[in-house]
């Protein structure tokens, strides 16, 4: 009898857990579609004035805060390549013709906000895919504006 009991708790927990699985599924499934939408295709005037209102309030002195904050460096390490991400050397120019006409701005823009958009090669899409809602607009501007300068790492 006891033994009887002692199945039937582990068939409700077993499906507790099922629901809980379920429910962090689609949780993610939505705050993934959420990150999809706003994607603009590719073009020389993609996220124009968007970008272009970021960079006017952008310092790029004050980006490494923002970076730390946000832990980009666990994975982009400075000047390595270490098969996790994409090091930072040498950006700017990369930027540029990731995916032509979209400027070196947008590119960068585009990034880190929908990340999911384009995967550099080698690399998986496992970029945090939520920093567009938790990154301030001043510190975006700042991290662009820091990778847009030679000084990027
Ligand atoms: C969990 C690991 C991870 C973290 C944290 C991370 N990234 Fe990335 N990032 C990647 C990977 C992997 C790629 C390459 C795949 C892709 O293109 O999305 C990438 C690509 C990029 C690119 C494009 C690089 C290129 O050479 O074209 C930029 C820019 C970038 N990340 C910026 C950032 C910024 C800024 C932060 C912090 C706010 C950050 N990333 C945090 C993993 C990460």
């Amino acid at each position: 009898m006891a033994q009887k009991n002692r199945l039937g708790w582990a068939v409700y927990l077993a499906g507790a857990l099922l629901i809980v699985v379920l429910v962090f599924f689609l949780v993610e499934l939505f705050s993934f579609n959420q990150g999809s939408s706003g994607i603009e295709p590719v073009s020389s005037g993609a996220y124009r004035d968007r970008v272009d209102a970021l960079l006017a309030i952008a310092d790029p002195a004050n980006a490494e805060a923002a970076i730390q904050r946000y832990g980009c460096p666990a994975c982009h390490r400075a000047g390595a390549e270490n098969g996790i991400a994409p090091s930072w050397e040498g950006i700017a120019e990369r930027a540029a013709e990731r995916r032509p006409p979209m400027p070196a701005d947008a590119y960068l823009y585009e990034s880190i906000i929908h990340p999911e958009a384009y995967l550099v090669e080698g690399y998986p899409n496992s970029m945090v895919p939520n920093f567009g809602s938790r990154v301030s607009d001043q510190e975006l501007g700042d991290i662009i504006a820091y990778l847009l300068t030679p000084d990027a790492r």
